[in-house]
């Protein structure tokens, strides 16, 4: 994990690689405009640092490694105690050998560690008088900052009045949210601004601009507390006696927003393992969280180890940033690829110039939709920002407008679908082939005849292609009237294939309701919901029947996609009439159809087995890593099928509602949520002990 640095090898080169980090900085603290990533300056910090210990006679004043970060930032207001850094380490042996040099410092080893998420944002100083927030202050060179006060009222978590008239300065990092990044970038392009980069950017930007026409709003999180003139003696004296995590409770108490209620809140752990545990959680759970971080900060927690430790002139020796990899890249965007899905749908993907994050290379990103593009203001050739976090496919999160040269060009939508010609459909924001699934139509029964559909063996992409190609198959339905001579006609296909494949077909048609409708491919309704429609309905017939509002009976379907799946099962009436002449089972075994299932089993659409019978019933399971032992053949689909066969009702994500999480082998995030949450785990084999008779 640990950041390689950059190589400087003459004095010269050290001259400059201070001033292009000085720019950097800058431009990191200033404007809302990075120059470099945050991967790229913490290499050239550390080629500077590198350079210095070889010649210390030689270091300049204007070195990134001996200053506080933002130096460069102009303020006219002091602080009343230097707002300043902190130092980095990158890996758990850098980590473990700060504890024992503090160790050391102190005379004794750490009482408790401090633990929490470090927030990708801007450093700010609140004023409170009386309760009331007064002042906000930038970081600034660390010893004053600019007055921001004019973004009081804009930023969430940072309230107007306390829960106490209290007089106390609050620190903490301001950011914006994903969604709040989004929001601003829309706004800000809405009224002819160029988009920010990323969050932080974004947040720098908007908390210094004075005069805009808009607003958009931003979040605090508190993690400091101290007093200032006008502050009570005995507030004083609890601000300079409590641990941290106390004075953390005080300031959720007084209404700041902390880290207490997000997905990763500040914990206490006893040793330095623990906190490298702590750590692990944390970075498992980065890529969900729905605001930026860019490591973990471990402090001592007991004031007395603190003021034991002290602090130099850039950072505080009682703290620690055990930065985490980079998530984000800039890099350019050659092309943009439009590509048909197997429901005729026209996505477009960015192709990128190869770009290392996190240790895998990235060359493509997804773009939604044109919508999306246009919203971005997306250019050929710009410099984008990527973003790329754990398994989530890589995303860009805007354009890095300063680095334009003129020589973008804009992106060009097709005006017919690129893989049959046909027109397209525009009426939504998602443009669709007007030939739909029909378009792809090997990609379309690739899907309905693979595992976790209609599992149709033998039916693979080569097979489909010849059978398309040959005029046998021109819908899914075609499948299942296939003759023997048919097949044997074809190239590669003796009698035992053809029999096979035969056999294979015949065995689809008692496939349950909830595969058959997941092999229909309706756009919005993947393995679980499918499985959710059909244990709500029970056979075909009821879900034909559906309107929109019966449709959004079944959880998880809503005021939104309930009347596009009522149109597409009304857009797919003739093919799924041919599937039941084909003889085509329509049923859910297990469940009952609505009408008659008011109290009933699967009345509600998520229990399989009879309501309440079942050895998982009234849970809620998630599943998550390697199944092994009795469960190892078995995929998610298949796992899930089986939870709620045995009475469960399966989701993908753990919250507090779950009630069980199977952990197999290599689970990462999903697991340490559900420690954290202290829910029920079991190892595979325990749980396939537990659905013993639910097994095939
Ligand atoms: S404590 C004396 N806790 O990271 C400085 N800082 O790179 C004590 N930051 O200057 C700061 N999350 O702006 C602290 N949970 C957290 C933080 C955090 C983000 C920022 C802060 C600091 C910078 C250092």
């Amino acid at each position: 994990m640990t950041t390689s640095a950059a190589v400087i090898d003459d004095a010269a080169a050290y001259a400059r690689a201070v001033q292009d980090a000085g720019r950097a900085a800058a431009a990191y603290y200033a404007g809302g405009t990075s120059t470099l990533d945050d991967d790229a300056y913490d290499r050239l910090v550390r080629g500077i640092a590198a350079w210095e210990a070889e010649h210390p006679g030689q270091v300049l004043p204007d070195s990134p490694t001996g200053k506080v970060a933002g130096g460069a930032a102009e303020g006219d207001v002091p602080h009343i105690v230097p707002m300043l850094s902190l130092d980095n380490v990158f890996s758990a042996e850098e980590f473990t050998a700060w504890t024992v040099s503090l160790g050391r410092r102190i005379g004794r080893e750490v009482t408790r560690f401090h633990v929490g998420p470090k927030l990708d944002g801007l450093a700010v100083a609140a004023r409170y008088s009386n309760g009331r927030l007064t002042r906000l202050i930038t970081r600034g060179d660390g010893t004053a900052g600019e007055d921001v006060s004019h973004a009081i009222g804009t930023i969430e978590g940072l309230p107007a009045a306390l829960a106490e008239p209290v007089t106390v300065e609050v620190r903490g990092e301001v950011l914006m949210t994903t969604a709040q990044f989004e929001h601003a970038n829309e706004v800000r392009t809405a009224h002819g601004g160029q988009p920010f980069a990323n969050p932080r950017n974004a947040a720098a930007g908007t908390l210094r601009a004075k005069e805009r026409a808009y607003t958009v709003p931003m979040t605090f999180f508190g993690y400091g507390l101290l007093p200032v003139p006008g502050t009570t003696p005995a507030l004083t004296e609890r601000l300079d006696t409590s641990a941290h995590s106390d004075l953390m409770e005080l300031a959720a108490g007084l209404g700041i927003h902390t880290s207490a209620r997000t997905a990763v809140p500040d914990t206490v752990a006893q040793d330095p393992e623990q906190v490298l545990a702590r750590v692990q959680e944390i970075a498992a759970a980065r890529a969900d969280l729905p605001f930026g971080i860019d490591g973990i900060v471990i402090k001592a927690d007991l004031a007395a180890d603190r003021q034991a430790a002290g602090s130099g002139s850039r950072a505080p020796r009682w703290a620690i940033a055990y930065k985490l990899p980079a998530v984000e890249k800039i890099t350019r965007l050659l092309e943009v690829e439009w590509n048909v899905g197997r429901t005729g749908i026209i996505a477009p993907r960015a192709v990128l110039e190869p770009v290392v994050i996190d240790g895998s290379t990235v060359t493509y990103a997804t773009l939604h939709n044109p919508a999306d593009i246009t919203r971005r203001g997306l250019l050929l050739g710009d410099h984008v920002m990527v973003h790329r976090a754990g398994d989530v496919i890589p995303r860009i999160e805007a354009p890095v407008a300063h680095l334009r040269t003129g020589d973008e060009r804009p992106i060009a939508f097709p005006e017919h679908c690129p893989r049959c010609g046909s027109d397209i459909d525009t009426r939504e924001e998602r443009w669709r082939c007007a030939q739909g699934r029909n378009c792809h139509l090997v990609a379309s029964l690739a899907y309905a005849a693979g595992r976790d559909q209609l599992d149709i063996e033998g039916l693979g992409q080569t097979r489909i292609v010849q059978l398309v190609d040959a005029g046998l198959v021109g819908d899914l339905a075609d499948l299942f009237t296939l003759q023997r001579d048919q097949l044997l006609g074809l190239d590669r296909m003796g009698e035992t294939s053809t029999d096979n494949l035969l056999a294979a077909i015949a065995k689809a048609k008692t496939q349950p309701l909830s595969r058959v409708l997941c092999a229909l491919g309706i756009r919005g309704t993947g393995r679980s919901m499918s499985r959710r429609i059909a244990r709500h309905f029970a056979t075909m017939d009821h879900v034909r029947a559906a309107d929109a509002g019966a449709m959004q009976q079944v959880e998880g379907i809503g005021a939104e996609k309930a009347p596009s799946i009522v149109a597409e099962l009304a857009e797919l009436a003739p093919l799924i009439d041919r599937l039941t002449a084909a003889g085509i089972s329509m049923t859910e075994p297990g469940a009952t159809p609505p009408a008659t299932a008011e109290a009933g089993p699967g009345g509600d659409g998520t229990a399989g087995a009879p309501a309440g019978s079942g050895p998982l019933a009234g849970m809620a399971v998630v599943v998550t890593g390697a199944m092994t032992g009795a469960l190892e053949r078995l995929t998610r689909n298949e796992m899930n099928e089986l939870v709620e066969r045995a009475g469960g009702r399966s989701s993908s994500s753990v919250s507090k509602k779950t009630t069980l999480v199977v952990a197999g082998e290599g689970a990462g995030s999903k697991r340490a949520k559900a420690e954290q949450l202290g829910i029920r785990l079991a190892t595979p084999e325990e749980f396939a002990a537990l659905v013993a008779g639910f097994l095939d």
